[in-house]
């Protein structure tokens, strides 16, 4: 049977090497262990509720495991089980292993967040008809005789969802949770707020929901075209019971949800709804349609920062991220610069320019962040600008692998989210029947062959990578089938070199042709390897394809204002 072919009796070999990512070792043994209505389940080890928690994770099995052996006999021999059981002292962190023999499946993980990466793997054993919700009753649920030893290289495997230029309604960001879970990531990144839209409720400041959450209309043409608009209104925001729903399904599956307020540029919405806390301060402001960046900044005031830890606290309240993200990208400092109250204020306390305040600002908000006990994290623009800010925030470098490797030398811990080649937003060929992107191209082999592992760095920076993270920024991906075509093949390239650390192998094309299978079940609309499906194509309406903008020039310069340490469209070099 070639790689990747199912039926209802699956050749255990084919799926077996079809796990994505690769898994780090693995021993083949003959056999399968069948899994049926009369399997037990064996997890007498756990708490109740992480009981519950592997139940809910097993839920892809048509089945109920049995687990009425467990209160009174000793099942640890049992045949026909699948047991699970921790061992954090000789496993390291996320590590775990799965044995299986005809009669029984052992998993062992370093903790409950490593079984939940093994239940991922052991779907990935099992036929692709494993992703559909409802499986035709004929598949055997087969399980190849194996022993699986695996750990990931990366401690941080994230995408981030812009969920502001458009809003992705609580069910899509619970079924990107899921396709991600399949490949083993672990953090999601939601970009909450941004000029075109806020998403977060806040019952402290409620206009931030009620005024920011929806604008009159968007942005149709690309950013070198002349403005054109839908004037249709977009909107939405997600509930603060929305939030913690969707935390706890992503907790569920190992993967925190780490939450982006981008300050102080990138806050149009945000002063739409409160234009007190603008610079230049205007009676009205409205929520943008147009992409780009607005030419306002959140005010870098004591009135704002009270604004800023009272946010804090909901924010916090509500994710129990261990880090917030407070953005710091792309702010016009010029706006502060050029206006009398902001400066005079400056005066006012000894600073002389705008590039002091930012510091400042930095620096506060890092410990409104500490003071809640959590990370800061920012873009790498904050770091360049002000590397004495905030000294102990997390840069996320997207400028390039050089601001990384300074952020590194300079004794930061850093993830690596360069637009080349993880911008997801670019288009994945220079076809024209690619619709229209940002720019690109950035391919599903531009992914798989980037080395997260700051490969020629010395040990000690290399050790302060933190990971990597794939990005979907929205302004041109309005939709869930949009979203599906622009992450999917590249997400599970990204999976592989996050997952293992290292450009893809040759093995990978192999156990993608497999996993595609997989999204099918799954209903997953991915680009196909050989192009966009006629009806994913740009046509020649407004989705109608763009030649590339020359992302090399583009990205060079971006990559010479982060090492000249300036923010990017900063205005203040
Ligand atoms: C960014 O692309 N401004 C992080």
């Amino acid at each position: 049977m070639p790689v990747g072919s199912t039926g209802s009796r699956a050749d255990p070999v084919d799926t077996f090497v079809s796990t994505l990512p690769a898994v780090r070792r693995v021993e083949r043994a003959g056999g399968r262990f069948t899994i049926d209505g009369s399997t037990s389940l064996d997890t007498r080890g756990f708490t109740p509720p992480e009981q519950a928690r592997i139940e809910r994770l097993l839920r892809f099995l048509p089945f109920n495991l049995d687990r009425s052996a467990e209160a009174s006999t000793d099942v640890s021999g049992k045949r026909n089980t699948i047991r699970f059981v921790v061992d954090a002292a000789s496993l390291t962190v996320e590590e775990y292993r799965i044995d299986v023999s005809p009669e029984r499946v052992d998993v062992t993980g370093e903790s409950l967040d490593a079984c939940a990466l093994a239940i991922a793997t052991l779907r990935q054993l099992l036929p692709v008809d494993s992703y559909r919700h409802q499986p035709s009753p004929s598949i055997a649920w087969d399980l190849p005789c194996c022993s699986i030893a695996d750990a990931p290289a990366l401690a941080w495997r994230g995408l981030l969802l812009d969920v502001s230029r458009h809003f992705l309604p609580k069910h899509g960001v619970l079924r990107v949770l899921e396709r991600m879970a399949d490949l083993r990531l672990n953090r999601l990144q939601l970009h909450l707020s941004d000029d075109q839209g806020w998403r977060f409720e806040s019952t402290r400041f409620p206009l931030l929901h009620e005024n920011g959450s929806h604008r009159s209309r968007s942005q149709l043409s690309h950013f070198n075209e002349p403005p054109v608009f839908d004037d249709t209104p977009h909107g939405g925001y997600y509930s603060q019971d929305d939030l913690r729903e969707i935390v706890a399904f992503a907790a569920d599956r190992a993967i925190v949800v780490v939450p982006e307020i981008d300050l102080p540029g990138h806050t149009g919405a945000l002063i739409a709804a409160y234009p007190e806390l603008g610079v230049p301060r205007r009676e009205h402001n409205e929520v943008r349609g147009q992409w780009g960046i607005s030419h306002s900044l959140i005010a870098p005031t004591p009135e704002a920062m009270a604004f800023l830890g009272e946010l804090l606290d909901e924010i916090t309240s509500v994710f129990p991220s261990p880090w917030i993200h407070v953005g710091g990208d792309e702010s016009r400092l010029n706006v502060w610069q050029d206006d009398n109250a902001t400066m005079a204020y400056a005066a006012s306390i000894g600073l002389g320019s705008a590039r002091r305040l930012f510091e400042k600002f930095l620096t506060d908000l890092g410990s409104l962040v500490r003071d809640r006990g959590r990370t800061m994290i920012t873009w790498d623009d904050a770091f360049a600008a002000t590397p004495d800010a905030a000294a102990d925030a997390v840069v996320m470098a997207w400028r390039g692998l050089g601001v990384a490797k300074r952020a590194a030398s300079e004794g930061r811990e850093v993830i690596l989210a360069p637009v080349l080649p993880l911008y997801f937003d670019y288009a994945q060929s220079e076809d024209e029947r690619e619709p229209m992107a940002i720019g690109g191209p950035i391919s599903l082999d531009d992914v798989a062959r980037f080395d997260p592992s700051g490969v020629g760095w010395p040990d000690d920076q290399r050790r302060r990578v933190l990971g990597a993270q794939a990005q979907l920024w929205t302004e041109w991906v309005a939709s869930e089938r949009e979203i599906d075509f622009a992450l999917f093949p590249r997400l599970c390239a990204f999976a592989e070199i996050a997952w293992t650390g290292a450009p893809a192998e040759p093995g990978f094309s192999d156990r993608l042709a497999t996993h595609l299978r997989r999204l099918d079940a799954a209903g997953i609309e991915y680009r196909p390897l050989d192009g966009p499906l006629p009806w994913q194509q740009g046509g020649t309406g407004h989705r109608a394809h763009r030649s590339p903008w020359p992302l090399n020039d583009m990205l060079a310069r971006l990559e010479r204002a982060a090492l000249a340490g300036t923010v990017a469209f900063g205005g203040d070099d």
